[in-house]
């Protein structure tokens, strides 16, 4: 399998994304579309919390990449209005790590920490008393003359971002007063971050066009802002930058994402279940190998999104496809009777 067509779905940011990626990041809960009930329950906190001049209670957000952790972390931050420090679980390797970001946080200060699930054991005994008590328990010295002073570290709040809630300590978790899972997005809200990502990068779309590429975007902003972009590049050579319906379609087509939103590999995996393990169970570690993926890709990436749309089950036994997964299967082979799936594209035409 080539690159370039493997991740076009992936729902992680790609190096090369970065940048554009926070150009588009809402700053605001104005701009936050859609996670209603996480909007609505995270701006009383906040306006409780200030209130109470007293920092937000320490908040863990879950859920698939590209959903939107950490343009949360960043809008909690500033509906606060104080500053937040990032880092991440591989990041924060030893203990002095963590102990020289805790005393350098000002008042009310956000400390995100993105996969809060990596974190290493000794660095999160660090944290449980700076996030229940204010206090870091620090060791001078060494060996009998050993000797552990507290220190008070400012009142801060602090903000977990996973994709594996599973993975997260007992301990830690407990230690979040609040935890947000982030949904997958409908259509209609994917359609209005389209629209919003399409006017900040000034490319002119019909909301037909948009909705397409909403549709296809695997509930996921990261993904729909990468179609748009891609949509654009064909607009442009083919339409004078328009971005319709037709064009839309067409685009998408090139680029095989089907009209449930499914890559090349999210099929591939379906039809592997279907034709070698005889619609499953099959195992995860003997899925991984027989599509030649790593067993956390399939896990992270490709699985959330079948299970979701319900063409995959997973079972005690192993994952197992649904009716929904032959059927679609059966819509998107080319030259199947009744087939209402993609066109295949002329050789010519292939411009990506
Ligand atoms: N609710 C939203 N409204 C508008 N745009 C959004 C929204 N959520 C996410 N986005 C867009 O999607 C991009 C990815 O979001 P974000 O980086 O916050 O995801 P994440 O959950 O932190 O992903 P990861 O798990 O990979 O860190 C952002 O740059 C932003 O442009
Ligand atoms: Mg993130």
């Amino acid at each position: 399998m080539n690159d370039d067509e493997i991740r076009l779905s992936d729902p992680e940011v790609r190096l090369e994304e970065e940048e554009l990626e926070v150009s588009l990041r809402p700053r605001s809960f104005n701009d936050f579309i859609g996670q209603d009930s996480v909007r609505d329950q995270l701006s009383i906190f906040i306006e409780a919390a200030q209130g109470r001049r007293e920092a937000l209670d320490h908040v863990l957000l879950v859920g698939p990449p590209g959903l939107g952790k950490t343009t949360l972390a960043g809008i909690i931050a500033g509906e606060m209005g104080v500053s937040i420090r990032t880092t991440s679980g591989p990041a924060l390797e030893r203990k002095a790590d963590i102990a020289a970001i805790l005393t350098n946080l000002q008042e009310g200060d956000i400390l995100f920490i993105d996969e809060i699930h990596r974190l290493g054991r000794s660095v999160e005994e660090v944290l449980y008393p700076a996030m229940e008590d204010y206090q870091l328990d620090i060791i001078i010295g060494q060996g009998p003359s050993a000797r552990t002073i507290r220190l008070d570290v400012p009142p801060f709040t602090m903000v977990g971002a996973t994709t594996r809630a599973g993975l997260i300590t007992t301990p830690l978790r407990d230690r979040f007063g609040v935890t947000h899972r982030l949904e997958y997005y409908n259509a209609a809200e994917l359609s209005k971050i389209a629209a919003r990502s399409a006017s900040i990068l000034g490319v002119e779309a019909e909301a037909d066009g948009l909705m397409e590429i909403a549709s296809r975007s695997r509930g996921t902003p990261r993904v729909c802002n990468r179609l748009l972009r891609r949509v654009r590049d064909y607009a442009q050579v083919k339409a004078e930058g328009r971005i319709t319906r037709d064009i839309a379609r067409s685009a998408l087509g090139l680029l095989e994402v089907d009209g449930e939103g499914l890559d090349k590999v999210d099929r591939e995996i379906l039809r592997l279940i279907i034709e070698k393990f005889d619609g499953g169970p099959v195992g995860l570690s003997t899925l991984a190998v027989a599509v030649g993926e790593e067993r956390d890709t399939i896990e992270d990436v490709y699985e959330p999104y079948l299970l979701q749309r319900g063409m995959l089950k997973r079972t005690p036994r192993g994952r197992v496809v649904t009716r929904l997964a032959y059927e679609h299967l059966d819509a998107t082979t080319p030259g199947t009777a009744g087939g209402q799936g993609r066109e295949a594209p002329a050789a010519e035409e292939k411009l990506f």
